[in-house]
């Protein structure tokens, strides 16, 4: 409720030690009791119940909640609430720190006023000067309408701050609530969006403008709601069922990531052998080449057992990208995945890949590639949407990418798409193949049909005479063993045996150092 002006001061309030006592008991309480019903009564926690889940137990070191806004107009100098709809500080998530701030729905709605925004700036400001990771847990119903533009002038200044600290401190949002307006464009500078599946919503313009400007009608949920970011868009790289669940999934995708640019992800101990050779990899690809399989059997046989979390796992789903541990370390994994598309690469993946590959190059987080690919999507849509450029993103990427690159080629590695998933040629640290992987320009039929048409519709019996053909080439070419020997595979390898030869090769890598030609920035394809 808003205290009017003329309300009494709270008594003792002379006292300096009472007034600290009131002041602190009033920041507490956000925008009072009613407000925090509500914000419960739709299944959502406060700020500092956020915070509380977010941080380890009782670690939580406030900063700035004596902030209050600066705005006299529209009556709002009759109401300043302490800390201004904001709770920012720092704590511990498994014991490394985090820099953290949680909008405050029961004030304002969230709103980013001038001095909210100083107090995220603030935090960034420190965390960029320390090194450490920032977590902003949204809630907020965009621009304080009251302080017009100085609130956009407040979420410029974010913009900027989140621009400069790309690639320096990993960045996370969890969207946990409303998000309008140019509001999304500071979660989506950052690393990764968190969207609670429950009451969540990011859309640059809402359904009201929508309806008005196209006559479309839809709904909140329709527009920006979890599942069409995770599923559609891909602007959420993950969901969770509620506040808790999105906490939660924060909690462990920091878990992979190093604090800061100049250190290494963190290590940890791993009960799994480094030398396990899985058995059941010698039989998960099926001997016809068109036939599919789920590459998530394959990582799993590979990975530390349980270790794989995967980002963007309802979006593009022709390719796998995640995280997992091999030894216990961090491994940044990218996977063609045969069993959706037969695992092409088409715009979205390329998108998908390009981005996730440049994450962990900027973080120090080696790569691992699984490569099942038959090539680019062909067609109009394809074509006309632009798969040049946004393929070349993927491919520009992985050229760049200085960090560890270790390539197995499970089955297939066709034409462009062979070079683009971290090939030799790339600089591909460590590459093998399994003994039925493909390494060609195209897939037996495809060549024969091309290059012995002519000799084909000329035979007796054309369907022998292309058969004779696809066996010829299939034995000549679609193997591993042209490209080994050209020194293109490091070596061709048993699949129970991926394990403990990347591990082998992830050691043999560790101090790894490349760089790239000076430059400001190179110009990829965007
Ligand atoms: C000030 C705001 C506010 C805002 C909400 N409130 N948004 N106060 N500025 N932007 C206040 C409400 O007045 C209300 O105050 C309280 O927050 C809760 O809001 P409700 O509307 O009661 O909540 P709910 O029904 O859950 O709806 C939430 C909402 C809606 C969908 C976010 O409030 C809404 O549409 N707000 C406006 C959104 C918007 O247009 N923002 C500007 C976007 S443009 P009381 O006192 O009643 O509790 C933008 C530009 C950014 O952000 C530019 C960056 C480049």
């Amino acid at each position: 409720m808003a205290r009017s002006k003329k309300e009494p001061r709270p008594e003792n309030a002379g006292n300096p030690r009472a007034r600290l006592r009131v002041l602190a008991d009033e920041s507490l309480a956000g925008g009072g009791p009613g407000r925090v019903q509500a914000q419960h009564d739709k299944g959502k926690l406060t700020a500092r119940e956020r915070v509380d889940l977010l941080l380890d137990t009782g670690t939580f070191e406030e900063i700035d909640r004596f902030v209050t806004h600066r705005c006299d107009d529209f009556g709002m100098d009759g109401y300043r609430p302490l800390g201004d709809g904001v709770v920012t500080g720092h704590g511990l998530v498994e014991g490394r720190p985090v820099f953290v701030y949680a909008q405050d729905f029961t004030v304002f709605g969230g709103s980013l006023s001038e001095a909210h925004g100083a107090k995220i700036c603030k935090v960034m400001d420190l965390a960029m000067k320390v090194g450490t990771p920032v977590v902003g847990l949204c809630d907020s119903g965009g621009a304080r309408i009251q302080e017009g533009v100085v609130s956009l002038g407040a979420y410029a200044d974010l913009f900027l701050r989140n621009t400069l600290a790309s690639g320096v401190i990993p960045q996370i949002s969890a969207i946990l609530g409303p998000c309008a307006g140019g509001a999304v464009y500071s979660p989506a500078i950052t690393d990764f969006i968190v969207m609670s599946e429950s009451t969540a919503t990011m859309y640059v313009t809402g359904p009201d403008v929508v309806k008005t400007v196209t006559n479309e009608t839809v709904s909140h949920a329709d527009l920006g709601g979890a599942g069409v970011h995770a599923e559609r868009s891909g602007v959420a790289h993950l969901t969770g069922a509620d506040d808790a669940a999105c906490l939660a999934i924060v909690r462990r995708l920091l878990s992979y990531l190093p604090a800061n640019n100049t250190a290494d992800p963190p290590e940890l101990p791993c009960d799994d052998p480094a030398d396990r050779c899985e058995r059941a990899l010698d039989t998960i690809v099926p001997q016809n080449p068109n036939k599919p399989y789920d590459m998530h059997e394959v990582l799993r046989g590979v990975l530390d057992i349980d270790s794989f979390l995967e980002i963007q796992p309802r979006h593009a789903r022709n390719l796998l990208v995640g995280f997992g541990r091999l030894g216990g370390r961090p491994v940044g994994v990218v996977a063609n995945q045969p069993a959706v598309l037969a695992g092409v690469l088409d715009i979205a993946a390329s998108l998908k890949g390009a981005r996730f590959v440049r994450f962990c190059d900027a973080f120090n987080i080696p790569l691992v590639t699984f490569e099942d690919v038959p090539g680019f999507l062909p067609g109009t849509a394809q074509e006309y949407g632009g798969i040049i450029k946004h393929g070349a993103k993927l491919l520009y990427a992985y050229c760049e990418a200085t960090v560890p690159k270790l390539t197995v080629v499970v089955r297939k590695a066709y034409g462009g798409a062979y070079d683009v998933m971290s090939s030799k040629h790339i600089r591909g640290d460590y590459n093998v193949a399994w003994p039925q992987a493909e390494l060609a320009v195209m897939g037996a039929e495809g060549v024969v049909n091309i290059v012995y048409r002519k000799e084909i519709e000329q035979s007796k019996n054309p369907a022998k005479t292309r058969a004779a053909f696809v066996a010829e080439y299939n034995e000549k070419f679609a193997n591993p063993y042209v490209a080994a020997g050209l020194g293109y595979l490091d070596d061709v390898i048993e699949p129970q045996e991926t394990r403990p030869r990347l591990i082998r090769a992830l050691v043999a890598l560790r101090h790894k150092r490349q760089s790239l030609p000076p430059k400001k920035h190179g110009s990829i394809p965007l």
